[in-house]
């Protein structure tokens, strides 16, 4: 469903494997052997799976897909309180399969608990106030300030919607630890609904548990087909060879332009509005498992043509610091073509053979071939050849670019799974605070 294409950048898969395969083959041979290990941070390599196989999450699913349907009826609003790996893979799904403007989805799924930000907190919260809604507070941690803050004040104008204690609390559901945090101790209290987010998962490798899964499935996306291809992608992806898994090419060449090549940072491209949240996700994951120890590529993302209005001067001309990961889209979720109009004022005839996702496709092939060009462009351009952006599509697309970034990390010499670097500035604002 997803394949790297090396054409624009002067690699070759078979250079590639002379140079790095023996060093694939060790990472990869390493994170096999423990993914099945209760203790660390792999237990997303073989998640995909364990709906199907794992009594707890068979138990999770029957439980998420009950109560979605029951929300579906009663709410209009679910509120998604999280923030970093506990938000941003729902919203990029949601975003990605549904796209922007979609009016069939059963509930509006929005977002609280990702930032301090007091206009933004008071508009969500008086946008509320004559919605029925219900609040998903997803934690790992449990500790979490910025959802902390936002759960305290939906929960408190639950309160003052409902007055009516069973009534607020059926209608909050905890994602959270299985033992332990502030936050599972009070959804044990108050008996909310509650799931698990496995101990040997991370936040930003958690898209596939139920963090990104339920509010997925109050969203009425076919959470079965996005299992189904996170499934495909586990198998696709587990080969140690360069030349068959793509999610180790692609891992091997931008690590290999970042080492060789002097490129620092990686731009990931995409010609679909609806991928801007998926970038987001990709820009988490990457960011927070390389970026520490003096090293790592920075993650930075556009949408295209949009912002080839934008930096579009500045990654054809501007200095040469970055390489472009480019995102195509075989089939577009929709399409439209251009009206034929007899009197041509606009001049638009000439596109009426093309439909729109045509001419965006075409609209790619000239930029590609502008950016990557040896005299004017000298950017290499890694093209990620995807089918759709279905759930299918999502459920591969998200577990290709974990495996991706954890072998990425590997090269670099750095652990994946950790962000000591998030600590330093919390530690500041507490003091600040007086927290003790
Ligand atoms: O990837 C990560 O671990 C982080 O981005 C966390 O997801 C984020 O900091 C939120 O943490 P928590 O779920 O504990 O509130």
């Amino acid at each position: 469903m997803i394949k790297t294409n090396l054409n624009f950048t002067n690699l070759n898969v078979k250079e590639l494997s002379t140079l790095y395969q023996k060093k694939v083959t060790d990472i990869n041979n390493e994170l096999e052997a423990n993914a099945k290990n209760e203790d660390g941070w792999l237990g997303w390599i073989n998640f995909p799976f364990a709906y199907e196989e794992d009594i707890i999450f068979q138990d999770s699913w029957k439980r998420m897909k009950a109560l979605a349907l029951k929300l579906q009826k009663e709410i209009q609003v679910l509120v998604v309180v999280g923030i970093g790996g506990s938000y941003l893979g729902a919203r990029a799904a949601i975003d990605m399969i549904q796209g922007l403007f979609n009016s069939t989805a059963p509930v509006k799924i929005i977002y609280m608990g990702n930032t301090m930000s007091s206009t933004y907190v008071r508009q969500v919260l008086s946008y509320l106030k004559d919605k029925e809604f219900a609040i998903n507070v997803i934690s790992k941690s449990g500790t979490t300030t910025e959802p902390a803050i936002a759960f305290r004040l939906l929960k408190e104008l639950l309160v003052k919607q409902k007055q009516n204690k069973t009534v607020v609390n059926s209608r909050i559901i905890a994602t959270t630890d299985k033992t332990r945090g502030v936050l599972h101790d009070l959804a044990i209290e108050e008996e909310y609904e509650s799931f698990i987010i496995p101990d040997n998962i991370g936040g930003r490798y958690s898209v596939l548990t139920p963090v990104g899964i339920f509010p997925m499935m109050v969203a009425g996306i076919n959470c079965e087909e996005i299992i189904a291809g996170a499934q495909l992608a586990a198998k696709a992806c587990k080969s140690d060879k360069i030349d068959i898994n793509q999610a180790y090419l692609y891992a091997v060449t931008r690590y290999h332009l970042y080492k060789t090549n002097n490129k620092a940072v990686e731009i990931l491209v995409s010609y679909e509005l609806q991928m801007q949240m998926f970038c987001e996700w990709w820009k988490q994951l990457f960011g927070e498992s390389e970026g520490k120890d003096g090293k790592g590529l920075l993650p930075t993302s556009v949408i295209f043509s949009t912002d080839l209005h934008s930096m579009g001067q500045f990654i054809q001309e501007g200095s040469k610091m970055f390489f472009e990961t480019v995102i195509k889209v075989k089939r577009p979720n929709e399409d439209i073509n251009i009206p034929i109009d007899k009197k041509n004022n606009d001049q638009l005839n000439y596109l009426t053979k093309y439909s729109l996702h045509d001419i965006n496709n075409i609209a790619l092939q000239g930029t590609i071939e502008a950016h990557s060009d040896e005299i004017v462009g000298k950017t290499p351009n890694i093209l990620l050849e995807w089918d759709t952006m279905d759930s299918k599509m999502f459920g591969y697309a998200s577990y290709f670019f974990m495996k991706a970034c954890a072998v990425s990390a590997k090269l670099l010499g750095v652990d994946p799974f950790n962000q000591p670097g998030v600590e330093v500035y919390k530690k500041k604002m507490f003091t600040l605070l007086g927290k003790k």
